[in-house]
Formats: structure tokens, sequence, C-alpha cells
């Protein structure tokens, strides 16, 4: 079993800064195997906020897989927006545009989604699609497969298509070819999971599209600060929620889905099924089908 925290939209710039330290506390307490922040980690990607940025990753647990969101791309210095758009994310958060970790039972891959052309919207591109290919096609099956981007690729009830990562359609014909199990994203600052069957309708694959809510950010879209804790055991993942409870200044579980990978895709377990299952630490003796890469 592996614990995935996702943490995503901490707009350092425009933080909540009660919720900080309980949110370190938290995240250490889960014990995970690996943190996930899919974007947006600053509010106007100024320099001092990848500074405090950084002074909260590095307050977290590794190895950790971070993609940036449209924030962390300059709005305003048109200079350093077209032609610098990423440096100071690079600068101060990492050089590696497209993170990956591996182990015995899940390999995830971090896709930037953010453009300098467009104000918010994101796009995936022909070279990445390949990329996430190359990466993700050559494990066997027991090994879950996860893709992380700020922009999402599928929305909940009523989300409006634009904030789509463009080109995601066929993007995800490519992927679902990989079978890539599991899509984290952000961008939305609403927490959301779903499968992408009914968006894409790829024979015989669907993704499990998991969102998270905005971390720290003080606009939070009337939703409490929220991250997901996902746990992984072939055939089953849980996505719960842990939502900052103002009255006790911590967060707590909101909400808990727990799905069974089938051949058709992913299914959601009623909540009867779902207890009787448990998600131990030591239950597997899979290898890796690749070194992990570091
Ligand atoms: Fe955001
Ligand atoms: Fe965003």
């Amino acid at each position: 079993m592996k614990i995935l925290v996702h943490l995503s939209d901490l707009h350092f710039g425009r933080v909540d800064e009660a919720l900080l330290a309980p949110l370190v506390e938290t995240v250490r307490g889960a014990a995970p195997d690996l943190v996930v922040v899919s974007g947006d980690l600053t509010q106007r990607a100024r320099a001092w906020q990848f500074r405090e940025a950084r002074e909260f990753l590095d307050a977290l647990p590794s190895p950790q897989i971070v993609v940036p969101g449209n924030h962390d791309v300059p709005l305003y210095n048109v200079f350093a927006r077209f032609f610098q758009p990423l440096d100071n994310y690079k600068e101060h958060i990492t050089r590696d545009l497209e993170p990956f970790y591996a182990d015995a039972e899940i390999a995830v891959l971090g896709v930037n989604t953010a453009r300098s052309l467009t104000i918010k919207d994101g796009r995936i591109n022909e070279r990445q699609v390949a990329r996430i290919r190359e990466h993700m096609c050559a494990y066997a099956d027991h090994v879950t497969k996860v893709v992380v981007t700020h922009h999402p690729f599928d929305l909940p009830e009523g989300g409006k298509e634009s904030d789509l990562v463009g080109r995601a359609r066929r993007a995800m014909e490519a992927l679902a070819r990989c079978g890539a199990d599991v899509l984290l994203a952000g961008h939305l600052h609403l927490s959301h999971t779903g499968h992408t069957a009914k968006r894409y309708n790829t024979k015989g694959h669907s993704a499990l599209v998991v969102q998270a809510g905005t971390a720290t950010s003080t606009r939070g879209r009337g939703e409490p600060n929220s991250f997901n804790l996902v746990r992984v055991q072939h055939p089953h993942i849980q996505v719960e929620r842990l939502s900052w409870s103002a009255d006790a200044g911590a967060f707590k579980p909101a909400s808990s889905e727990t799905f069974r990978h089938t051949p058709d895709g992913w299914t959601r377990l009623p909540d009867e099924v779902a207890a009787g299952i448990t998600f131990a630490a030591d239950t597997t003796g899979l290898q890796p089908s690749i070194p992990r890469a570091e």
C-alpha cells in the first residue's frame, strides 16, 4: 500500500497563515510515500512568494512531485511572461518540469500544463503525451500509473469546459492505451472525484480523476481549504479528503471514497463494501518493473 498526499493551489502571497503549521503537522502525521503538489504554488509568481512556497515544501516529507500552475507564470511582467515564464519557479522550486517517481506499486509523472500565451488555460502537447507514454507504457498492470497536471482532465457537474487542459481528448486516447490509472489535478479550487469514462468514452479504459481543492489559499470558492490522502493498494484506491475545521483548528476527514479497478475501468464501491477493505502498509511483495528514477 502506498500513501500519496495530494496538495494543490497553495497560492503563497495569499495564504491563510493559520493553516500552515497544522497542515504540515497533518501531512507529516500521514507518513506519505509521496507528496504531490499540483500547481499554483504562488499567487503572482513573485520571487518572495516562491521563497515562502519553498520553505513550506521543505517542511513536508519527501519525495515530492511538484508541477507549476498558471499562477506560477508572471502575469503583468510581459517580458518575463514570454521569455522567462518559469524562471522564478525553476530557481526556487525545481528545475525539473517533468518530475517522475516510481517504486514497486506506483509510477507518478508530473506534466507542466501552464503556458505563457493564455492567462489561465492550460495545454498538453504531443511531446508531453509521448513522454508520458514513454514512462508509463513499460509498467505492468499491477503498478498504478498516476499523471499529475495543474489543469484538470475532467470537471465537476456544471464546470466550465475552458478549465479543462487543452487537447485533453487526444491526450486521453494516447494515455488510455498505456493505462494511465489516476489523474491528479487542481486549478478549480474545488475538490471532486470522478472518472473519465463519461467524458472521453475511451474503449475499455477509464482513468480516475482526482481534483484537490486549495490547501492554503484564501480564495476557496465556497469550500473549506482541503487536501487529499490517496491510498493505493492495487486494485483499490481510496481517496480521503481532509478539510480545514476552523472550530477545531485542524484538518479533519471530510469524505472518503473507495474505487476498484476492473477490466472496464474504475468502479466506486458502496460504503459497506469499502469498509471491509483494509489498506495496510505491508501487503506487497511486488518488484519494480523499472528501477526507481532519482
Ligand atoms: Fe489556483
Ligand atoms: Fe490555476
